[in-house]
């Protein structure tokens, strides 16, 4: 295969289950989401065990220990780019990542209950190159996660050479996880941001350096990442990647976090580079692919249109 084949889009799946066979990728089995649990668009599907997981989402999650200032999340910039505007009413799109977050949440839980991954909360939102919507994916995932109530979610920007959560968000810069792995002097949770989404918090990428992938790699690093779940077990933490092809640390973090959830942007990730790329995170247990820019719906309305790329 070349890197000039591009992935036909199967019809009627998940987003995340569509791209797995396409692949040969071993993922585990998806059923159709009982009608009683979700009002859903039909073909989304989601996880095994997801009456399981709202059983086990029920007990109110731990109080938020994060105490710096909050800052307001710019929701008309949000609104300009598509993205999920928190307060705003449901859409398909925040009803989509609904359904890829419980997959990644199912899999935290088990992490938790010691039957799964280890580090199950900790996910990385990765992609071969540039531009085929890691941004996009952890941003929304994070809003989506923190529009339930409850629910605590900490968005890493980790693309350290190319920062873009900040400005998405419309964040003041500040201190960040690169920071806080080249000083131990310097406490990571003093460098997360409060938002005024209840429930999000955001740790900027930090000053880039030359060895990114060192710092990451020692064990300085571990004891900076539980620090960042140390108060609240329950919270998940969404790592923004740089590109999988272009930069080694990608690689490293996959071989922090639990799961790994491989963006493919339909009709232009090329087949070639996504196998490349998925070499170079299997330093993580549990990868799944999550198709982005699908055009299609069981309504009959294409999804382009909620996406942004209507017509
Ligand atoms: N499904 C989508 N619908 C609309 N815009 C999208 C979608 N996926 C990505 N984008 C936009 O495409 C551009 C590139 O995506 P981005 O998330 O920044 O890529 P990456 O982080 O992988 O470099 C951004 O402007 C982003 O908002
Ligand atoms: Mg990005």
């Amino acid at each position: 295969m070349t890197e000039h084949t591009r992935i036909a889009v199967p019809e009627e799946r998940s987003l995340l289950e569509r791209a797995a066979p396409r692949f040969e990728f071993a993922a585990p089995p998806v059923p159709r989401l009982p009608e009683a649990t979700v009002a859903q668009p039909r073909a989304t599907v989601v996880a095994p065990m997801v009456a399981a997981l709202t059983a086990s989402e029920a007990p109110r999650m731990a109080p938020l220990s994060f105490s710096g200032e909050r800052h307001p999340i710019d929701r008309a910039r949000l609104r300009v780019a598509g993205f999920i505007v928190p307060g705003e009413p449901v859409t398909a799109l925040l009803e989509e990542f609904r359904l890829v977050k419980r997959q990644l949440m199912l899999t935290a839980a088990e992490s938790r209950a010691g039957i799964g991954v280890p580090h199950g909360e900790r996910i990385l939102i990765a992609s071969a190159h540039p531009g085929e919507g890691k941004t996009w994916v952890a941003v929304n995932l994070a809003l989506a996660i923190a529009a339930e109530k409850d629910n605590e979610v900490l968005l890493v920007d980790a693309d350290f050479a190319k920062p873009s959560v900040l400005s998405t968000l419309g964040l003041p810069g500040g201190p960040g996880l690169m920071d806080a792995l080249a000083d131990p002097a310097l406490a990571v949770e003093d460098c997360v941001l409060g938002t005024d989404v209840p429930g999000l918090y955001v740790l900027p990428a930090g000053q880039t350096t030359h060895s990114d992938t060192e710092f990451l790699a020692a064990a300085h690093a571990a004891r900076v990442l539980e620090r960042l779940s140390a108060q609240s077990p329950s919270r998940l933490i969404i790592f923004d990647s740089p590109p999988v092809l272009a930069a080694s640390p990608a690689a490293e973090l996959a071989s922090i976090v639990g799961q790994t959830l491989v963006v493919v942007r339909a009709e232009s990730t090329g087949e070639a580079a996504l196998k490349d790329a998925l070499s170079l995170l299997s330093g993580c247990e549990d990868i799944k692919l999550l198709l982005n820019g699908v055009q299609f719906s069981p309504t009959g309305r294409r999804f382009g249109s909620y996406y942004g790329y209507g017509g």
